[in-house]
């Protein structure tokens, strides 16, 4: 069982140092970590966000355990140079074309949402973003207009077996949950979410007994908030599953709860915190590790095989909060490495 572990940049290393702990403590037998430069960190270091060392041992593992990447000093740098860029290369060159964004509120934490406690509580969805494609992975660029306006364009797209095989993703996850599926898109304006609501349906056929829906993505914004309980699977392109996902963390209290699981069409997969590099708090133990460690229970429960141990790491994590350990994202004053110890003792 070979793990990349890719700290990266900000809280990244503090955040992957808990949920290392954790996995270790586990005590399972032939882990292999391997621990590895990426984004900023390793910009810094070799001279680009994803050297291909990097790569080679992210290629070679079974599964990587990712931190965050983004550093604002990096933000001069061209593009291609930029922290972003590893991640966004990792998901390209590993096929990790199936991004899991599970979304639940804990027990006790019905208070820390931005919505009203009976609100909160009843969320548990899932958002299936597709990873690979959108405007995300088009061609893009800067240009001069004849007249001397500069323009900036991305282009948007989508083929069709690239939304076929994430809906399968999707339609398999709904499968195994409540049967209801939501596939969120922006048909009545953009070509791309015609083709993508099309082949939604088509591959529906295949899934009598999930209850397919649509919804704008703009409509879906606002029944996150109003009603997120109606939710159970959401499938939904690279550009609306980033925001989407960013709002449905607030909506359960904390950004620093939500893990995530980057999936390829084998076993594979890249784990991390759907929080970024939080650059005011890095370095200073103040970040919630519980994302992270999350995610080292995703990662074990999907490239692992092990639901054994990410059920007790779960329950770990939720045990803690219900006791009432609080990093500072939930308006407590615990450290990185007290939420580590606590998290540790209870499992
Ligand atoms: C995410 C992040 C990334 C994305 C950034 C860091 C490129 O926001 O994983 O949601 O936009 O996909
Ligand atoms: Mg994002």
């Amino acid at each position: 069982m070979k793990i990349a572990v890719l700290a990266g940049d900000g809280i990244g290393p503090e955040v992957t140092r808990e949920a290392v702990r954790v996995l270790e403590a586990l005590g399972l037998a032939g882990l292999e970590l391997a621990h590895a430069a990426v984004g900023g960190a390793a910009y810094k270091a070799h001279g680009h966000p994803l050297p291909p060392e990097t790569l080679a041992i992210a290629r070679a593992a079974d599964a990587i355990l990712f931190g965050a990447v983004g550093d604002p000093d990096c933000d001069a740098l061209e593009r291609s140079l930029r922290p972003e860029q590893a991640i966004l290369g990792l998901r390209k060159e590993l096929g990790l074309f199936a991004n899991l964004r599970p979304a639940k509120v804990f027990k006790g934490l019905e208070d820390t949402s931005a919505l009203r406690p009976e609100v909160a509580g009843a969320i548990d969805l899932l958002i299936v973003r597709e990873l690979n494609g959108d405007v995300y992975f088009g061609e893009k660029g800067i240009r001069t207009l004849p007249d001397g306006r500069r323009q900036g364009w991305d282009m948007m797209s989508y083929a069709e077996d690239e939304v076929r095989r994430i809906a399968h993703v999707a339609f398999k996850a709904a499968l195994v949950r409540d049967k209801k599926l939501c596939s969120v898109d922006k048909a009545n304006v953009l070509e791309t979410s015609q083709l993508w609501r099309d082949v939604v349906i088509e591959v529906s056929a295949e899934y009598p007994e999930v209850e397919l829906s649509h919804m704008y993505v703009d409509n879906a914004a606002m029944q996150l908030v109003k009603n997120p309980g109606q939710f159970d699977v959401i499938v939904t392109g690279n550009l609306f599953g980033d925001i989407l996902s960013d709002q449905a963390s607030m909506c359960v209290g904390s950004i620093g709860l939500l893990a995530s699981a980057s999936l390829s069409e084998g076993s594979q997969g890249l784990y991390e915190p759907i929080h970024g590099s939080a650059p005011d708090i890095a370095g200073k133990g103040l970040a919630n590790p519980m994302a992270t460690v999350l995610s080292a229970a995703m990662l074990l429960r999907h490239s692992l095989g092990r639901d054994d141990q990410a059920v007790r790491i779960e329950a770990a994590v939720a045990r803690a909060l219900a006791d009432g350990v609080r990093g500072g994202d939930l308006g407590g004053t615990m450290g990185t490495v007290a939420i580590g110890d606590a998290i540790l003792e209870r499992l």
